[in-house]
């Protein structure tokens, strides 16, 4: 598939089937993660693999939408690390690209995946920190629940012509 056809049939599965998702798919989807623009060439990314189920159950004791968790084969955790932050504030845009690259390499490779938020929520941010051992001047932005599609999902129409303006609103 091409970049094209990749970014627009790339939808959220949140339904996984029995299928392994190897060690190699995750470390390319990762590499691809840190190809991500970020402003200044921070790169403020860090990524915690989870297969294990008993951590990413936990996840859904202080996670209300991750219940497909329980069915993911892996999940990543995408963890700012503003230590030797340059331009204040934009980690959040930096991991934001990190995160569509990831579900975007996955969704190329043939894996479903679904970006669970976590960030700006306290709770999730306090439970996910606690749950990883984060380390100071760290900050838990996003898990992506990760494993092959059980179903096909059906494509939407999206492109909308009234949320286009040219020159001025
Ligand atoms: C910042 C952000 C947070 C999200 N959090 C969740 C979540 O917690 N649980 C979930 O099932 N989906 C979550 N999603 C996925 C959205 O629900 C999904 O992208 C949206 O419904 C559009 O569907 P699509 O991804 O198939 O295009 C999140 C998406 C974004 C961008």
């Amino acid at each position: 598939m091409d970049a094209i056809e990749c970014l627009i049939t790339r939808r959220s599965v949140r339904d996984f089937s029995e299928k392994e998702v190897e060690d190699k798919e995750i470390m390319e989807i990762l590499k691809c993660a840190m190809f991500a623009p970020s402003a200044g060439n921070q790169r403020p990314w860090h990524f915690i693999v989870i297969r294990d189920k008993e951590t990413m159950s936990k996840i859904t004791q202080f996670h209300p939408h991750a219940a497909m968790l329980k069915t993911a084969k892996v999940a990543i955790a995408v963890i700012a690390d503003t230590t030797a932050e340059k331009h204040q504030g934009y980690w959040v845009q930096d991991c934001s690209a990190c995160v569509q690259n990831i579900l975007l390499a996955a969704h190329a490779l043939g894996v479903g995946s679904v970006w669970l938020g976590i960030y700006p929520r306290e709770e999730r941010m306090k439970g996910l920190s606690a749950l990883l051992n984060l380390p100071e001047n760290t900050i838990p932005f996003a898990v992506v629940a990760i494993g092959y599609p059980a179903k096909k999902i059906e494509q939407p129409e999206r492109f909308d012509k009234t949320r286009i303006h040219f020159e001025k609103w």
